[in-house]
């Protein structure tokens, strides 16, 4: 996708502070320090749209952007990073579970993995629970840069058999720009669709 505007419209962490406007909305979770923020800025084209940093924690609010004022992008805290703060980490559940549920204008999940982890279980668990809201993510393997392209090859394999999944995990990295078109192709199948990423 051409991304002619991209801005950040504003951080919330419950319903009433959500941003208003039905434009459709994408969001993007992982685990903390996976590269959440620093994808969203690459598929934007942005250096610094969202807040990148080395230490787990950095995205602690729900950041809401808008592109080409066309499709709202939400940047979610990371979860399952021993090292964020223990009220961080508390936080966390309450302000997601109830952003799923009430965010009526949520069409589409990405969910970014390490590509040199297996999927935690935590990771796994998100997947039923979003299963349960009739929610299939997008899954993004990340940080293909850290290692070879057979190595890659071999763990979007594998992923996509112990998740189960029909399509391939999207291989992606922010320092070789692999993989940008393939996930906007896959955001905007999923937009399209009349009830995208959403079980009947
Ligand atoms: P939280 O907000 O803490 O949940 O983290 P996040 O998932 O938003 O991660 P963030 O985008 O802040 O990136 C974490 C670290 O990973 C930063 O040091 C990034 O530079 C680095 N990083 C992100 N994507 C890539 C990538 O594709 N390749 C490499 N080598 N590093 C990456
Ligand atoms: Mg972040």
């Amino acid at each position: 996708m051409k991304v002619v505007s991209a801005e950040f419209i504003k951080s919330a962490t419950e319903p009433s502070q959500y941003p208003e406007g039905e434009l459709p909305e994408v969001a993007f979770v992982g685990r903390s320090n996976v590269g959440k923020s620093s994808l969203i800025n690459a598929i934007t084209f942005r250096k610094n749209l969202a807040l990148t940093s080395s230490t787990p924690g950095c995205t602690r609010l729900i950041n809401f952007f808008k592109v080409n004022d066309q499709i709202s992008l939400a940047d979610l805290p990371g979860y399952g990073y021993a090292k964020v703060p223990v009220a961080s980490r508390r936080a966390w559940q309450p302000m997601i579970e109830t952003y799923f549920k009430r965010r009526k204008s949520l069409k589409t999940v990405v969910l970014i993995l390490d590509v040199r982890r297996y999927p935690s279980e935590k990771d796994i668990d998100l997947i039923h629970w979003l299963r349960k809201y009739k929610i299939i993510p997008i899954i993004i393997l990340t940080k293909t840069d850290k290692i070879s392209k057979s190595q890659a090859k071999l763990r979007q394999h594998q992923v996509k058999e112990v998740l189960g999944l029909t399509t391939d995990p999207i291989l992606f990295s922010t320092r070789t720009g692999e993989g940008k078109d393939t996930i906007w192709g896959a955001i905007q199948n999923s937009l399209a669709a009349e009830n995208p990423h959403f079980i009947q």
